[in-house]
């Protein structure tokens, strides 16, 4: 099928080239003139596994092209995705700018019969004002019909998520729609749910919500774990077997961030608000979040007293592993508040430091996780990134002034680290 992708980020770019891959011919639409210049000289804006392959395979098959023109995709598409920003505003709601105005610019282009899809993370009922705003800005001849298709893909993971995914939700009551979306993913041999539009928009703020409920609820758990004795892997370990509740998401740490969990979050919490319910229960998410951070901070003060002058080598920027994303990054977060009460920080992040050098200053980038503690008084590990388990710990534990770690992501054995002769700190245990 001819599919057009509006909006070349994170969702939209791994979506476009997963839909190439599976045969579709499909046009990637940005207005940054620069990122489309990249991606047509073989470039890629952004660090995923497996998408660099991807969008070099399917270019040169001639199945993805990239253009800055909403009108081009238009034109050359039955089926238009929209996948572009919609950032929260200062009060928590959701700013549906970029969403509106793409509205009006896919209006200014429609001729014919053409199917506009909200893959973007929306309030509920905006697939509705889409349809208004499309119908208010296009021509008379032109017939459109707007569907809700939201993405459940997970940063770093975003390919084979978007190859394999576990459920495509289709948000439309109308055949013609419905049987076209079926044909878009028939070649993912996915469950379907075909639901109405608000249904569809609700899923993915209730699914995304319901996430970082399980976060915060272990968390919460990880506390009481630290004030009992008791090991917050092993009962995470121990519920997790309980098919009902399952094992994943169950990661006790520094709290959740990244661009969809905090923002969506805040956003459903003011949907909620603003049809009359108080949804406390999503408040509290946020208060158990945000005192993850408080508490590590504090475990790190309570050990190092004053942090003044102390140097300290952080491992992780990345708000998670296997991204070069850093917005809303707990690990930044943690390491302006080290900055802040005046410690000196050496930090590395596999794949993060080129874009945390532009919002992170005066720390010491290094290259070489293994180097990261050179002539500190303690070493910090912030994002859970797999290679941080192969750190060459004699190595560290040497380097430092003192074997101190503190372990915001449990990656290392508890009982093993003080074997080795570390003064190991964790979350939870
Ligand atoms: C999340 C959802 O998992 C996706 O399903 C959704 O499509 C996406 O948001 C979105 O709305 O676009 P993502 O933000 O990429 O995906 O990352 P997650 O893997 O969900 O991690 C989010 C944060 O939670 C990270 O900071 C991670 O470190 C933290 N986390 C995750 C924990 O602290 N503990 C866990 O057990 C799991």
């Amino acid at each position: 099928m001819k599919l057009s992708i509006i909006g070349t980020g994170y969702v939209g770019l791994v979506t476009g080239a997963c839909l190439a891959e599976v045969g579709h011919e499909v046009v990637c639409v940005d207005n940054d003139a620069a990122k489309i210049k990249l991606l047509t000289s073989g470039g890629i804006p952004i660090y995923e596994p497996g998408l660099e392959e991807l969008v070099k395979k399917n270019a040169a098959a001639g199945r993805l092209s990239f253009t800055t023109s909403t009108a081009e995709g238009v034109q050359k598409s039955d089926v238009i995705f929209i996948a572009v920003p919609t950032p929260p505003q200062p009060d928590g709601s959701v700013d549906s700018s970029f969403i509106e105005k793409v509205a009006r610019d896919i209006a200014a282009a429609l001729t014919d019969y053409k199917i506009i899809v909200d893959k973007s993370t929306v309030p509920v009922k905006t697939g509705e004002k889409v349809a208004e705003t499309i119908k208010r800005y296009c021509p008379a001849t032109a017939d459109f019909e707007v569907v809700s298709n939201p993405e459940f893909r997970r940063e770093g993971f975003a390919v084979g998520d978007l190859l394999k995914p576990d459920r495509i939700v289709i948000g439309t009551r109308s055949p013609r729609p419905i049987e076209a979306m079926k044909k878009v993913y028939a070649p993912f041999h996915a469950p379907m749910v075909v639901t109405d539009i608000n249904s569809a928009e609700l899923i993915k703020h209730a699914s995304n919500s319901f996430l970082a409920l399980k976060i915060s609820y272990i968390n919460a758990i990880a506390t009481i774990c630290e004030i009992t004795g008791a090991n917050v892997q092993e009962v995470a370990a121990g519920m997790g077997l309980d098919e009902r509740i399952g094992r994943r998401f169950l990661n006790a740490g520094i709290g959740f961030g990244g661009s969809c969990f905090p923002k969506d979050l805040s956003a459903f919490i003011k949907i909620a608000e603003e049809i009359g319910y108080d949804f406390r229960l999503l408040k509290e998410v946020q208060h158990i979040n945000a005192g993850q951070m408080d508490r590590f901070v504090k475990k790190i003060t309570d050990t190092l007293w004053v942090l003044k002058d102390k140097k300290i080598g952080v491992l992780g920027l990345a708000f998670k592993q296997n991204t070069d994303d850093i917005r809303m990054s707990p690990a930044i977060e943690l390491c302006q508040r080290l900055q802040k009460e005046g410690a000196l920080l050496r930090v590395h992040d596999p794949k993060a430091m080129n874009k945390a050098r532009a919002i992170l200053k005066d720390v010491t980038y290094v290259e070489d996780m293994n180097t990261v503690t050179e002539g500190c008084d303690a070493l910090v590990v912030a994002t859970e990134w797999d290679e941080f388990k192969q750190l060459d710990l004699e190595r560290a534990r040497k380097s430092l002034s003192h074997p101190i770690m503190f372990d915001g992501r449990n990656l290392f054995d508890h009982a093993e680290m003080e074997r080795l002769g570390w003064v190991y700190k964790s979350v939870g245990r």
